[in-house]
């Protein structure tokens, strides 16, 4: 039960401005004068942002988009951003990160969320999140933009990689663009294409826009093109050297592209962002390595193979983080001494005071950083 309704909780936040500045300066504690609002209504607080679920809609068999509308201490997002939600189960705080599919005028957001076999979050959301109900919002973060050159643009996405640029997509057709744009989708079955009927429809009205999808599924019969990423898909991409070209999802998909796009030697600009995290590379060899971890006072024996983040959450420490992918930078700390490894390019990195992302950085020698 709420004793407000919520289009107040938006509007309080101006009236919340004395309370705020008191306990900036330690004359209130947040979480009391956080624990008194929350009874007037459970997304009222005092800084932090929580949203309200609005809408769910199913926009494939295993992805559902959510509409939330955000309290007032919300400060905005940018299309092809993701966002980072937190909730509570069974006295677990648990957080992931999920990409904005539209930032609408009115303070409401979308976000797509694809079923995870097995994981702690996504079935839940999916299957016992309703209309009505509230979550925290953490920061928003991510890079990949539409490009500002009105040439062509080819989008490519595997899997949940649609979700931010569908993001872009809806925004840059809603602004005019008007220069042609390739929608490739990889999905392994049917059944998996996000937003057809939203695409198709847009398809139909924006004659710039060209949308395919392709099944990876071995064996699937469809239309279209079947089969992994490659260069034969594009054979029919009008004026492919003229086009900017945005792809996003998981790390392999990514590299795929990475290396067409080298290969091909093209002029435009490649955004990529890959949203798993980065596999083990096969040529470094296992190694026991010590671990210094300054602040907490702990050492520790580790091996070369696992991020800093995963190493340090099972020595007991809890660093900060969000996507676990390399994208948010709240995972970031210094190095203090040593060699780290980052996962994704194979890079190593010895300076003293450098920041590293935990979450994709490895040890390559004894090391020691700043948690
Ligand atoms: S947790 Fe997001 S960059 Fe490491």
């Amino acid at each position: 039960m709420t004793l407000i309704p919520f289009a107040w909780v938006r509007g309080c936040t101006r009236l919340l401005a004395p309370l705020r500045v008191l306990a900036a300066q330690g004359w209130l504690r947040e979480s009391d004068v956080d624990a008194g609002l929350k009874l007037l209504h459970p997304a009222l607080r005092l800084n932090r942002v929580f949203a309200r679920v609005v809408q769910r809609q199913w926009v494939a068999d295993d992805m559902l988009e959510l509409t939330l509308q955000a309290n007032g201490n919300w400060c905005g997002a940018q299309p092809g951003q993701h966002l980072q939600l937190f909730l509570e189960r069974n006295g677990v705080r648990l957080s992931r990160s999920y990409s904005l599919t539209a930032v609408q005028p009115n303070g409401c957001v979308q976000i797509a969320i694809k079923h995870q076999a097995g994981g702690r979050v996504s079935p839940y959301l999916l299957e016992h999140l309703a209309v009505g109900d509230v979550l925290e919002l953490g920061p928003v973060y991510g890079e990949l933009s539409w490009p500002e050159a009105h040439e062509g643009v080819l989008l490519l996405a595997a899997g949940s990689g649609i979700t931010p640029l569908l993001g872009l997509l809806r925004t840059a057709l809603a602004q005019g663009f008007s220069a042609p744009i390739t929608l490739l989708h990889y999905v392994r079955e049917q059944g998996q294409r996000g937003f057809v009927a939203e695409l198709q429809a847009l398809q139909a009205q924006h004659s710039n826009l060209q949308v395919r999808w392709s099944l990876t599924a071995a064996g699937v019969g469809a239309e279209g093109s079947v089969g992994r990423f490659t260069d034969k898909h594009l054979a029919d991409v009008a004026q492919l050297d003229q086009r900017r070209v945005l792809a996003c999802g998981p790390a392999g998909f990514v590299g795929q592209v990475q290396q067409w796009w080298q290969a091909a030697k093209l002029p435009g600009a490649l955004q990529v962002e890959a949203f798993t995290a980065p596999v083990l590379r096969a040529d470094v060899s296992l190694r026991e390595v010590r671990l210094g971890f300054a602040r907490s006072h702990q050492q520790a024996t580790a091996n070369n193979q696992l991020s800093l983040l995963e190493q340090a959450e099972a020595h007991g420490l809890k660093p900060a983080h969000g996507c676990r992918q390399g994208i948010c930078a709240s995972c970031t700390c210094t190095l203090l001494s040593g060699t780290v490894r980052d996962l994704r390019s194979g890079a190593l990195f010895s300076e003293p005071g450098q920041p590293i992302r935990l979450c994709v950085s490895a040890p390559h020698s004894d090391v020691d950083i700043d948690l």
